[in-house]
Parts: structure tokens; C-alpha cells; sequence
């Protein structure tokens, strides 16, 4: 079975802080909330209606990833050949704004759902983004995610949802041993990734913006509205995209970058690199200058 997943479709994350999680999303990420109630809000990037459900709880973690399909026979495929799978009921389909949907999980316990049939809406225009959000048909971005036995969470994307292998980052990073496998299921270089165990199911989720000029405009509404940064604007040498990380108000991390490579199947050849970044990516405290 190969080639299942269109697109990476939503993501919900359950949060401490909404207050605080609205003012990020709008202010620094510059995505649309809506849909705002005690309980959560959704967020807009595209002429998908949501491509994020936030709800209030103590996880501040991802709480579900949502991978959408072309049509409800990939659907019943899925429900079919997923370990695990249980139809999704009326009520969580209305929560996730589509016609249907499969729940499952992980092999690192993390819920993943396949969908059918997104709600859409008049395209999302950022105030701040004057590019505009990289999404629509490549999804809403990309996540890395936690894998403490990396081989199974291999063989979950690839085998039963028919992901494809992008490449691979062996190297050291700042001493810490990294080994990352990325993987994609659209032209987009990857949609997932995963290199061990993380402290929370989401390491980090990207946001692509059409110029470097947004990805700097990001850097300073995030500097100034005193997010935490992990690592200054650099570039990677596989999906070759030019991005800054930071922290949410959750603890785990979004990536925000520009120009990332398109894959295509037909002449890809997967290859192993040997640096995370071709430069940059450094964790600004390294460079914080010393006081006299
Ligand atoms: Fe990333």
C-alpha cells in the first residue's frame, strides 16, 4: 500500500494557555483564529476553514495529527489496513471540520487521523504575512515527532501509510548525536520527520511563508514579543529551506522558514547528509555577548 496521504491536513494541540496562544498565533505567527470560545479556537492559514484546533488542557502537547486523503475509498483503505483503525464518530468528524474521519495511533502513542473532505473557506490573508502561507495542496507544513523506537515509526509511515524516504541528517549537533529521518507524501520535501525520542510528541511544526523578507518580519515580531528563540536563521542542506526556531507558549517548538525544495518522485534519489545545516541554525545563546 503507497501513497495514501494527500497532504498534512490539521494539527490540534491541547493548551495551558489559550489567552497566551492567541496573542502568539496572531501577533508573531500571523495565522486567523476562529471559531474562539471558553473551551479553544481554530486557526487559518489557507482556504482550508482550519488547519489548527487548539482546546484548553493541561498536555501542552500535540494532541492529534491530522493526514487527509483525495477521496472516502483512501478512507475505507485506511480504515481497513490501519492497525488499530476505528472509524472517527459525527461528532469528531464536526470537531475537525471534515466529512469523515479514521483514528488510530502512533507507535510512539501519538493519535493520528486520516480525514476526508476539509471544510474550506474564502482564502486566509495574513495582516502580517504579506507573502502569504506556503500550504494549500503541499498541507499546512511539517512535523517532527517524537519516535522512541524509530524503526516502528518508520515502518507505521512508510508501509501502512506509504510515505516516501526524503533523506536522512547523520551527524552531531552542539554534541548531541543526531539521526533524523525525513519523509515525504506530496511534492513538499518532507511532511514528517523523527530522530528518536523527544521530550513531547511534537518536537517542532513548520510554518513556510512565501519571502525571506516574512521569515525576518517573523524573527522580529517573535523578538520583540519575547519568545523564547532556539535557533537563529540558517539553512538545511536537504529540504534547502531558510528558517529561525523558536518556542511556542506550549514549550515545544515551531519552525518558521522560506524556500523550501520541492521533491519529485520520478528522478529523487534519497541520500544521507552529514550536517543539519548547510549554516546557521545556532542557538542564539552561544553568541550573546558577554557583559563587562
Ligand atoms: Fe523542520
Amino acid at each position: 500500500m503507497t501513497g495514501s496521504i494527500d497532504q498534512l491536513g490539521y494539527l490540534a494541540f491541547e493548551v495551558s494557555d489559550l489567552n497566551a496562544w492567541e496573542s502568539f498565533a496572531t501577533n508573531v505567527l500571523g495565522l486567523g483564529v476562529v471559531d474562539r470560545t471558553e473551551r479553544g479556537f481554530a486557526l487559518r492559514m489557507d482556504d482550508h476553514a482550519a488547519r489548527f484546533f487548539l482546546t484548553q488542557g493541561p498536555a501542552d502537547d500535540l494532541a492529534a495529527v491530522g493526514w487527509e486523503v483525495a477521496d472516502e475509498q483512501e478512507l475505507d483503505r485506511v480504515l481497513a489496513t490501519l492497525p488499530g483503525a476505528r472509524e472517527g464518530t459525527a461528532e469528531e468528524a464536526a470537531a475537525r471540520a471534515v466529512v469523515r474521519l479514521v483514528i488510530a495511533r502512533d507507535p510512539a502513542g501519538t493519535q493520528v487521523e486520516v480525514a476526508y473532505g476539509p471544510a474550506r473557506a474564502e482564502p486566509f490573508v495574513s495582516p502580517l504575512v504579506r507573502s502569504g502561507f506556503v500550504a494549500g495542496a503541499h498541507g499546512l507544513g511539517h512535523l517532527v515527532v517524537s519516535a522512541p523506537e524509530p524503526r516502528d515509526t518508520a515502518a507505521f509511515y512508510q508501509d501502512l501509510l506509504g510515505f516516501k524516504l526524503s533523506d536522512r541528517i547523520v551527524c552531531t549537533f552542539y554534541g548531541y548525536p543526531v539521526d533524523i529521518t525525513f519523509l515525504h507524501t506530496n511534492e513538499r520535501h518532507h511532511s514528517v520527520a523523527f530522530g528518536g525520542p523527544q521530550p513531547k510528541r511534537l518536537h517542532h511544526f513548520l510554518l513556510e511563508v512565501g519571502s525571506i523578507d516574512d521569515v525576518g518580519a517573523a524573527l522580529d515580531r517573535a523578538i520583540a514579543g519575547g519568545v523564547r528563540i532556539a535557533q537563529m536563521l540558517g539553512r538545511h542542506p536537504n529540504d534547502k529551506m531558510i528558517s529561525f526556531y523558536a518556542f511556542t507558549p506550549s514549550g515545544f517548538q515551531f519552525e518558521y522558514g522560506t524556500g523550501g525544495r520541492l521533491v519529485d518522485d520520478a528522478t529523487w534519489q534519497p541520500t544521507t547528509h552529514d550536517r543539519v545545516s548547510e549554516w546557521g541554525h545556532h542557538p542564539p545563546e552561544r553568541y550573546a555577548p558577554r557583559r563587562k
